[in-house]
């Protein structure tokens, strides 16, 4: 692996903190994900499941988990299940996991292949008083699942299989438990922001006139891998002028031009944790005073969200804060005024011609983390603030976004030392071309 070890003992608390979770004589099936194809004999890059991982730290493929917290049988209370490596499997596809090394990994001592799966399970469903049987699907409120995972393909054998068990959902669980992070978590997300840090500084380096946006995109990946990131956190979007006013624009095709502004909405993961940050810097080093009007005016809701996203807020309430805040600025910016307010249908108000999105996500193992939104934040929590004015009239966009983790007394934003003030950008970008 890239990343320096993590440390068996986060996941040993995790198994922990989700076994208080179960009711009495529960059993838990965790999947890995599915290694996906391509087209003819290709696949694209393995992603681990994220709460496989966060109950193991395994980031292998054809992996299991299996937690019983009440078998009588002590040994297979947690069981992990692996590709049993072979000779011609390690010819073709380099080293897999040693029972001992998958241990280590996950404090998880009883390690078995996983073509043992069935017969161990069969065991350990009907003996020692087996009832609740928990199993995981993609409950993210944004999901689209259009194709079957490993956990859909095993719920209907399972359920074919052992017809009258109570079956459960662990995916709100999980939701649940992962959405505080532990201090081992906000240090791997750190790690993940620092080295977004060095992608962004390279990149203030290398911006200038005519370069294009993919050059950009290579500037970031080359400094992620470097620092043993797997890579981008998500796809990165790189978008210079008036494409910066569109959401998801991935297509980091263009010309940088000299007046241009570029959103780059591009950072790194790290041991499969994420960063999300998003910087609006100028092709030609400094802003124009419009660009700064409207760039000061997405920072300083960005700062004032910072102090309002805090413990006992409900994010919906938040939003509608923020909201206001960006009503406010809009009309400074003369870009609705109050007539169009006077006027809004409540159902499209005003300035969501100019704003059209979420200020705030949660962030982990997944970048639009799991969570319930509508609960109150929670101290512990992850979170992404990330206000943005896009007007696509004057074909220029502004986001800004940073990482915050939610303190009992004052967030603490994990990006704080990445430039925001428009004018330390400006100042880096000048002193380079010098
Ligand atoms: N990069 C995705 C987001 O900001 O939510
Ligand atoms: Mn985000
Ligand atoms: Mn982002």
């Amino acid at each position: 692996m890239r990343h320096e070890p993590i440390g068996k003992e986060l996941f040993i608390a995790n198994r922990k903190r989700l076994v208080k979770k179960l009711k009495p004589n529960s059993i838990v099936v965790f999947n890995s994900n599915d290694i996906m194809p391509s087209n003819a004999d290709g696949t694209l890059g393995y992603i681990q499941n994220s709460d496989l991982y966060y109950v193991s730290g395994i980031h292998q493929e054809e992996s299991m988990v299996i937690i019983c917290p009440d078998f009588p049988d002590k040994k297979y209370r947690e069981v992990l299940f692996l590709r049993e490596p072979n000779e011609m499997m390690e010819k073709w596809e380099g080293h897999k996991l040693t029972k001992k090394e998958a241990t280590e990994v996950s404090g998880i001592e009883t390690v078995v292949w996983v073509s043992g799966f069935d017969k161990l399970f069969h065991h350990m469903m009907t003996m020692g008083g087996t009832e609740h049987v928990f199993l995981n699907t993609n409950e993210h409120y944004r999901s689209e699942v259009v194709v079957e995972s490993r956990d859909a393909r095993f719920i209907e054998w399972c359920k074919k299989t052992y017809p009258l068990h109570k079956y459960e959902r662990i995916a709100p669980v999980m939701s649940e438990l992962r959405r505080v992070k532990q201090p081992r978590e906000v240090a791997l997300i750190q790690q993940a922001c620092d080295i977004t840090e060095c992608g962004f500084r390279r990149v203030l380096n290398f911006v200038r006139p005519g370069v294009m946006e993919y050059e950009i995109e290579a500037e970031f990946i080359h400094e992620f891998k470097r620092l043993g990131s797997k890579g981008f956190a998500y796809t990165p979007i790189i978008a210079a002028g008036e494409n910066n006013v569109i959401l998801h624009y991935v297509e980091n095709s263009r010309q940088c031009h000299a007046g241009d502004l570029i959103l780059l909405d591009v950072a790194a993961e790290y041991a499969n944790y994420n960063s999300d940050l998003t910087r609006t810097i100028p092709v030609s080093g400094q802003y124009t005073k419009r660009q700064k009007e409207v760039y000061n005016a997405v920072l300083r809701i960005q700062r004032a969200a910072f102090k309002m996203l805090r413990p006992s807020v409900v994010y919906f309430d938040f939003q509608r804060e923020i909201e206001k805040l960006m009503e406010a600025e809009l009309l400074k910016l003369k870009l609705i005024n109050k007539t169009d307010i006077k006027n809004q249908n409540p159902e499209s108000p005003a300035y969501r011609k100019y704003f059209y999105h979420g200020t705030s996500h949660m962030l982990g193992l997944d970048v639009h983390d799991v969570g319930n939104m509508h609960d109150k934040v929670q101290v512990g929590s992850v979170w992404t603030i990330e206000p943005g004015i896009y007007i696509k009239e004057e074909k220029f966009g502004v986001r800004l976004e940073n990482n915050v983790v939610i303190g009992k007394k004052v967030n603490i934003d994990l990006m704080r030392n990445i430039p925001i003030e428009a004018e330390e950008i400006e100042e880096i970008m000048m002193a380079n071309k010098k």
